[in-house]
């Protein structure tokens, strides 16, 4: 997968400008010209993990309410191999076809009517399907209003790989499950990408912790985020400890995976309580007798984005990464992704 070098040169956006004198200015912020082509990750056509390929596009023009974010990581998410595979959600696929719903970067132009960014901010963001293109890219062209600042704690790669998976557990257990001090709330999928974070989200809200975990590495993660009981999905036994572990029975759960087993958990959950969980968790949990069962999307918005930045900080949120690979390595991490036991999150670093 070699690139044509010119085209790589002619598109590098000047960030700073060296004077005859030896001076370094910085470059006036300028958009990028419909010219200019980037590197991506993209596919021609549904398939396996070696369909993704790296491919010199057109950098995408911002519209009037548009951020052009140049991207420094990007998360992958186990719905992006799934739309790799053929799973399309709207009308028809445009080939070549970028992947990726999220990433961080630094703002590189913006449209007339944004106000809330200037180039140079450090943003994350998360779009679904964007029309101008995925996040496996050098750059992004976003809706403004699904854009937020990356808060203090997190890096860009941090950032990159938690921006849909932030909004999917905060949403999860604030807006859907509504958490409170003192309830005993399972995760079930504790160890993946929206896991991870849902624990801490959790743990931070007050409530005691309950997470199920396959292994050493996966229960001790767990626990250093913040779970106070462990116990794995895949044991014969799980339904056993989970009783153990909550006597009294379950206020919450979090579902981030379902079936049989998930199934038998629920089956603890106290009258009243709440089941909550991301379209997308197959099988869906059962509808069940005086438990709401609550189906969500990760939203994006412009407050959306601010209490994420907030609860980021206020949790002291770590952002678990599994892996990192190079944009043009995008093939291998869906083939990792594939694998299963992804401990938090997978990313491409881009720059
Ligand atoms: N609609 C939305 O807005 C939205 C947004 C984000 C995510 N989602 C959905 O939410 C789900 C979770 O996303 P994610 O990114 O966190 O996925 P992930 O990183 O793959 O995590 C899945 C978690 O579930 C566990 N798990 C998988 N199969 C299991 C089973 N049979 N029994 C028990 N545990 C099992 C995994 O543990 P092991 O590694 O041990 O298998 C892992 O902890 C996915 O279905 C995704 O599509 C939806």
């Amino acid at each position: 997968m070699k690139l044509d070098r010119e085209d790589i040169a002619a598109r590098q956006p000047a960030t700073g400008l060296i004077s005859k004198r030896g001076r370094r200015h910085l470059a006036r912020p300028r958009a990028e010209t419909k010219k200019t082509l980037m590197k991506t990750a993209a596919i021609d056509r549904f398939g396996p993990p070696s369909v993704i390929k790296l491919r010199l596009l057109p950098v995408p023009e911002p519209g009037p309410r548009e951020v052009l974010i140049a991207l420094h990581a990007a998360g992958v998410g186990v719905w992006d191999a799934d739309i790799r595979a053929g799973w399309w959600p709207q009308g028809r696929p445009k080939f070549p076809l970028v992947l990726g719903s999220d990433g961080a970067g630094t703002v590189a132009a913006k449209g007339a009517l944004v106000r809330r960014f200037n180039v140079g901010d450090k943003v994350w963001a998360y779009e679904f399907i964007n029309p101008k293109g995925g996040f496996y890219a050098e750059y992004v062209a976003v809706n403004a209003e699904h854009v937020g600042r990356v808060p203090r704690r997190l890096d860009l790669l941090q950032a990159g790989a938690a921006a849909v998976t932030g909004l999917t557990a905060l949403q999860g257990i604030d807006d859907h499950l509504r958490v409170c001090k003192g309830e005993t709330v399972l995760i079930f999928g504790a160890t993946g990408a929206v896991g991870t974070l849902a624990v801490q989200f959790a743990k931070w809200r007050g409530a005691r912790v309950l997470a199920t975990a396959s292994g050493r590495a996966a229960t001790e993660l767990v626990k250093r985020l913040g779970a106070k009981g462990v116990f794995d999905p895949r044991s014969p036994r799980a339904i056993e400890q989970l009783r153990a572990l909550a006597p009294d029975g379950i206020d919450a759960v979090l579902a981030l995976a379902g079936g049989k087993t998930l199934e038998g958990c629920l089956d603890l959950v106290s009258p009243g309580g709440r089941v909550a969980y991301p379209h997308g968790v197959e099988p869906e949990p059962k509808r069940r007798p005086k438990v709401r069962v609550i189906a969500y999307d990760g939203e994006a918005s412009v407050l959306a984005s601010a209490r994420l930045e907030r609860a980021v900080d206020e949790a002291r949120l770590r952002v678990p990464i599994a892996a990192v690979y190079p944009l043009a390595q995008a093939a291998k991490a869906h083939e990792r992704l594939k694998k299963g036991q992804v401990l938090g999150r997978i990313a491409l670093k881009i720059r």
